[in-house]
């Protein structure tokens, strides 16, 4: 290859696509967005839609719901099904997965992530990208790393402990390179140690190629890249985005003068770098290319077909959260709100989310699908097999917009009746139901669940609560349905009986969501985030704006290692947790009040019981496990995730209460019972001594917990570290 076709292939000649070498027959790239659906193709040199008719996809739930099925297998099923709808649209690069913890409530992006474990998060992406690159497509996980705020990405700089950096934000990350074998990944917009992400030394060169191994290619966030000397040297192998407008901006704003074109190859012809580092970024492209365009194994996908259809709508099936479902009503015994039973005559659907069309907006995961089941529509489906009736009223009126990028819904969502009114009509006809489903919550547009902005609020816009507490005055059969990727302050949890979060879930959402309100499908899902009463009570917002979203565009992560339950399980606690770690003091103020919901909670329309923990030895590999029965005692068949937690009695160091280590899904039918075991191993009793920089074995005596939620670790049994 001659310098100029080196240049060439390590930056962007149009918005999605880097050339190959044509003189040597080497096809060059196409990247697509990532990461819950195959993006809409774009013109060659900007963002809109270059309106194909061809381009339309299946839309999967977003990452959040796959994260709470708990269920590798989820995973597995979404990485091939979506790898095959990239391989179809002849993409070799899929923009996702997204693994960045959820830190704070407010985040925009949560919904591409996989929540606030880092367990969780690194257990569900490896099979993920297996699915994906068993067909010759990349996965590209992002963004790497520390982009936890959408509030300042392009320009905040992240100050946290190694500590919390090698235990929290980065074994996704690890696992993806590692277990997941990703052929790429992508840096974050945001800056670490005072350096951005896409060329951060520290993160590229020493931890993600030194301590991991990663033989894959560094792919740049698109407008990532902001200096050609540091991208030379701190690990960065193809530059993306660096210009909206290849052709039309004029010459200054055109691909030959992104900061590895050009000003790389003055550098190199003027002698003052040489080419080392170009031959490995060049020989990291090949090989992408080698892996994806040039694999000649690969076959030629799919898109749109019924077992997509089909992924989509059982992911989102075990996804689906049931948080509460209390029994109502004088008849005895009482029945729960769930699911809606056949003597249930007339439905009355509440809410804009019930017919809002979610898979337009959001930032760059925003889809063209080919159809999308609105929750009323699959409601009305399923109903009518009852022969009920269903009504429908508004409720309220929250994001009338239908369109990103040239692509639209075609939805007419406007109406002007004040909120009195939209309210006085909703209380009337839920007055009149037999059962009243409130569906509502977030949505695509920006401040929302959507990219480039925060949330303004943790409270659910529109006057949703006053609606839901009045909806709630006048039928007692009432479910609360919130279609979101965050969580919310739920001010009326008290008088509403049940309540279930449905997340986005793409084209299948109405199909899954009637399946789990009708009990075709027995909720499995589980949260992959906890639920705090109020703003205050989420670590990130105990420090005021230095922690988040940062003063002068530097925010500091004072709450460390205690991210999500690892804070909430400080409740009780009467003093302030201090110490001191890389040379800063820490303080951390035990929360004000329990979660509403905590992570990995999950109901059931059956029971499960887990007991009789106990140690196993394997008579033929020798391996010590724990192990524990579990028994559907209930009277239908339900799927319940048994999750482990280490729990160290005492310790030298400052750790959390506990950290979950392992889990496992679980399908039973009713009356069965079986035994399931953990294989123990050295590295979940591990934490990171950052004085050392290696994970140091703490040995002494802990409680291992199994039970279905964070809250409720159902059994324990005590085990030494010797
Ligand atoms: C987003 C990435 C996305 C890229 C390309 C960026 O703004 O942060 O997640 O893959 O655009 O659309």
């Amino acid at each position: 290859m001659t310098l100029s076709e080196k240049i060439a292939i390590i930056h962007a000649q149009s918005k999605f696509s880097s050339p190959g070498v044509a003189r040597l027959g080497i096809p060059g790239l196409w990247c697509t967005d990532g990461p819950h659906g195959i993006r809409a193709e774009v013109k060659w040199d900007e963002w809109d839609q270059a309106g194909w008719t061809n381009d339309s996809c299946m839309a999967f739930p977003t990452l959040t719901c796959l994260a709470a099925t708990w269920n590798t297998e989820m995973s597995l099923l979404y990485g091939r099904s979506i790898g095959e709808e990239a391989l179809y649209r002849n993409k070799q690069v899929l923009l996702g997965p997204g693994v960045n913890i959820y830190r704070t409530p407010l985040n925009g992006r949560n919904f591409e992530y996989m929540g606030e474990d880092p367990c969780l998060s690194a257990t569900m992406v490896v099979p993920y990208i297996r699915g994906v690159q068993q067909n010759g497509v990349a996965t590209c996980v992002k963004h790497f790393a520390l982009n936890n705020q959408e509030d300042g990405r392009h320009v905040v700089n992240v100050t946290l402990t190694d500590r919390a950096l090698y235990e929290i934000y980065l074994p996704a990350f690890k696992a993806a390179v590692q277990q997941g074998g990703s052929w790429s990944i992508m840096g974050a917009y945001n800056r670490i140690w005072g350096q951005y992400a896409c060329h951060n030394h520290r993160l590229l060169v020493d931890i993600l190629r030194g301590e991991w191994g990663f033989d894959g290619a560094v792919i740049s966030d698109w407008g990532g890249v902001s200096n050609t000397d540091e991208a030379i040297r701190n690990g960065l192998d193809l530059e993306f985005g660096s210009w909206t407008d290849g052709l039309t901006e004029g010459r200054s704003n055109s691909y030959d003068y992104y900061y590895l074109a050009n000003p790389y190859l003055k550098k190199i012809q003027n002698g003052e770098v040489g080419t080392q580092e170009l031959d490995d970024k060049v020989r990291n492209v090949l090989r992408l290319i080698f892996r994806t365009s040039m694999n000649p194994n690969k076959g030629f996908g799919s898109l749109c077909s019924d077992a997509h259809a089909k992924a989509a709508r059982e992911i989102a099936g075990e996804g689906i959260v049931l948080l509460k479902n209390d029994a109502v009503g004088k008849k005895k015994p009482a029945q729960p709100v769930l699911p809606i039973t056949a003597d249930k005559r007339t439905i009355l659907v509440v809410g804009e989310n019930a017919i809002k069309q979610m898979t337009v907006g959001g930032g760059s995961s925003s889809l063209k699908a080919k159809y999308e089941i609105s929750p009323l529509q699959g409601i009305r489906e399923r109903a009518a097999l009852n022969n009920a009736e269903v009504r429908y009223v508004r409720g309220y009126v929250g994001d009338i917009g239908g369109e990103y990028n040239g692509v639209t819904t075609g939805q007419d969502l406007r109406d002007n009746r004040t909120p009195a009114q939209l309210t006085e009509e909703a209380v009337n006809a839920a007055k009149e139901a037999d059962v009243v489903l409130f569906i509502g919550g977030l949505n695509k547009a920006d401040h929302q669940d959507s990219e480039s902005y925060d949330r303004l609020q943790y409270n659910l816009p529109y006057g949703q609560d006053e609606l839901i507490g009045a909806l709630s005055k006048a039928n007692k059969n009432l479910a609360v349905v919130i279609l979101s990727g965050n969580a919310y302050a739920m001010p009326w949890l008290k008088e509403v009986p049940a309540l279930v979060q449905a997340w986005f879930n793409g084209s299948e959402t109405g199909h899954a969501l009637a399946d789990i309100l009708f009990g075709d499908v027995n909720p499995s899902g589980h949260l992959p985030f906890t639920i705090m009463p109020a703003l205050e009570d989420y670590p990130a917002h105990q420090y005021g704006a230095e922690a988040y979203p940062g003063v002068n565009n530097e925010v500091e992560y004072k709450e460390d290692i205690f991210v999500g339950y690892r804070y909430a399980d400080l409740y009780g606690q009467k003093k302030p947790l201090r110490y001191t770690a890389d040379g800063r003091e820490f303080s951390i103020n035990p929360p004000k009040h329990k979660p509403l919901f905590a992570f990995g909670h999950g109901l059931s329309y059956t029971t499960f019981e887990v007991s009789n923990i106990r140690f196993q030895k394997s008579f033929i590999t020798g391996k010590n496990s724990v192990a524990v029965s579990i028994a559907n005692t209930g009277n239908r068949q339900g799927k319940e995730v048994l999750q482990l937690y280490v729990a160290p009695r005492k310790s030298g160091v400052v750790r959390p209460k506990k950290e979950l280590k392992q889990f496992c899904k679980v399908e039973l039918e009713p009356g069965q019972k079986a035994g399931v075991s953990f294989e123990l191993k050295d590295d979940m009793f591990c934490y990171f001594d950052a004085e050392k920089h290696e994970w140091v074995l703490d040995k002494g005596t802990y409680d291992i917990y199994i039970g279905t939620s964070s809250a409720n670790p159902e059994t324990k049994i005590e085990y030494t570290v010797k």
